[in-house]
C-alpha cells in the first residue's frame, strides 16, 4: 500500500506498443497498474446505461466495470459487443461492490433513487445516503486512491456525508472527491446559447454553488459572449437553469429525472478526469465540480477546478460577480451550510457499517 501510494504521486505516462496503449507506466520505473479502470456504480439505471455506453466508446479506458443491484449481466453482454478496446466486467448486488471497485482509477456513482414529480432532491436523502455510504466505505477498502465522482442526489449533502465517512476511515483526500455538477453547466450553456442565438458549445459561463434550486448559481454577468438581454430575460434564464431538473421530472411524468443529458454531462466530466490522469492534454483540463474547499465560508462549494493526475490540482476560486449575483450567493451559502451539516450528521448513522 505504501509503495502504491508513493507511486500514485509521481507522473504517469501511457505505455504503448504499436500505437495501442497497454497500460500506464509510473515514472518511478515500476508498472503499478495494467490499465485504466473505470467503475460505474448504478450502471443498469437510467443514467448508468447511457453513461456506460458513452464510456465504452472512450479509447483510453481499459476496463469498464459495471455494478448495480441487478441486470448488469445483460448490460455488460450488450456493451461488450461494441468494438472498442475496453473489457467490460459485470458485478451484481451489494456483495460484489468491492470486487467491482477494486483497483479502480475512477469510480462514478449514478446509483440511487431519482425524483418523481412533486419531490425535492432533499426527499431522496433517506435512501441515497445509504447507497453513497456503501460506496465510500468500499472505496476506502479497495481503491483509496481512486477519483470518486458522485452523481447521486442530493449532491449538496451526499458529498459531505461521503467525505465524513472517508475521513473516519483515514482515506479522505479532498482532491479526489467530487460532486458532479456538470449538468448545470451543460444546461446553462444550452439555454444561454438559445437566448443569444449562438452555438451553445461556444458559450462559457461559471455555474457555481451547489446542485439544488437557489444553490445553483449561474454567473451570467461573466458569460462569454456577453449576454446583452433585458433584466427580466436574465432572471428568467437563472430561474430556468435552477429549475431545469424539475422541468425534466415533470415532462417525464413519473418515469424518472434527467438521464440522457446527465449521462452526456457525466461522460464529459469522466473524460476530463481521464485526460488529467493520463496527462495527455496540452491545455489545462478544467471542469466545474462540488468539492471541499475554503473559497467560501462553507466546507463544500462548486467552482472551476483545474484537474491533474491526482484530481483537483488548483481551485480557481470565485468568479467576479455583479450585485445581484453577490446577493444570491449569500442566500446560497445559508442553504448550503444546512445541507452540508445534514451530511455530516447523517454520516454518524454509518459509523459501524462495513461493506461485505
Ligand atoms: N448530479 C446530477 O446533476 C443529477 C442529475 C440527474 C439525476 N441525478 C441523480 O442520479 C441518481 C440516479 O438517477 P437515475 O435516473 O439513473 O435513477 P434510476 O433509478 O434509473 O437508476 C439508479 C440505479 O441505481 C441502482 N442502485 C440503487 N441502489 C444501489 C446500490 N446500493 N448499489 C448499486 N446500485 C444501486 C438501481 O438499481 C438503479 O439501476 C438519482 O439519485 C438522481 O437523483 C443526479
Amino acid at each position: 500500500m505504501i509503495l502504491l501510494r508513493a507511486c500514485a504521486r509521481l507522473p504517469k505516462v501511457p505505455l504503448c506498443v504499436c500505437g495501442r496503449q497497454l497500460g500506464v507506466l509510473d515514472l518511478c520505473g515500476c508498472s503499478c497498474r495494467r490499465g485504466l479502470k473505470v467503475t460505474v456504480v448504478g450502471a443498469a439505471g437510467g443514467i448508468g446505461q447511457p453513461l456506460s455506453l458513452l464510456l465504452k466508446a472512450n479509447p483510453d479506458i481499459d476496463v469498464l466495470s459495471v455494478h448495480d443491484l441487478r441486470h448488469t449481466a445483460g448490460v455488460a453482454a450488450d456493451l461488450s459487443h461494441i468494438c472498442t478496446k475496453s473489457v467490460v466486467k459485470a458485478f451484481e448486488g451489494p456483495k460484489k461492490l468491492k470486487a467491482a471497485m477494486k483497483g479502480a482509477d475512477i469510480v462514478v456513482v449514478p446509483a440511487g433513487l431519482p425524483r418523481k414529480p412533486g419531490m425535492a432532491r432533499s426527499d431522496l436523502i433517506g435512501v441515497n445516503a445509504s447507497v453513497a455510504a456503501d460506496v465510500a466505505i468500499a472505496a476506502s477498502d479497495v481503491c483509496p486512491g481512486a477519483l470518486l465522482a458522485y452523481i447521486t442526489n442530493p449532491i449538496n449533502t451526499i458529498v459531505p456525508l461521503a467525505a465524513a465517512i472517508l475521513k473516519r476511515k483515514g482515506t479522505f483526500d479532498p482532491n479526489r472527491l467530487f460532486g458532479v455538477t456538470t449538468l448545470d453547466c451543460v444546461r446553462a450553456k444550452t439555454f444561454l446559447g438559445d437566448a443569444m442565438n449562438v452555438n451553445p458549445q461556444s458559450v462559457e459561463l461559471p455555474v457555481i454553488g451547489g446542485h439544488t434550486g437557489t444553490t445553483i448559481l449561474p454567473i451570467i454577468s461573466q458569460c462569454k459572449p456577453e449576454f446583452k438581454g433585458e433584466e427580466m430575460e436574465r432572471l428568467a434564464l437563472v430561474d430556468r437553469i435552477q429549475e431545469a431538473g424539475t422541468e425534466v421530472v415533470k415532462a417525464k411524468a413519473g418515469l424518472g429525472s434527467a438521464t440522457l443529458s446527465m449521462a452526456y454531462a457525466a461522460n464529459q466530466f469522466v473524460c476530463s478526469l481521464i485526460k488529467a490522469i493520463l496527462g495527455k492534454s496540452e491545455e489545462d483540463v478544467v471542469e466545474y465540480a462540488y468539492v471541499e474547499s475554503d473559497v467560501t465560508k462553507v466546507d463544500f462549494f462548486a467552482t472551476r477546478i483545474k484537474l491533474g493526475p491526482q484530481g483537483v490540482m488548483d481551485n480557481c476560486g470565485l468568479p467576479e460577480m455583479d450585485e445581484y449575483e453577490a446577493a444570491a450567493m449569500k442566500c446560497c451559502l445559508v442553504e448550503l451550510k444546512k445541507d452540508i451539516e445534514l451530511g455530516y450528521k447523517l454520516s454518524d448513522d454509518f459509523k459501524n457499517r462495513e461493506c461485505e
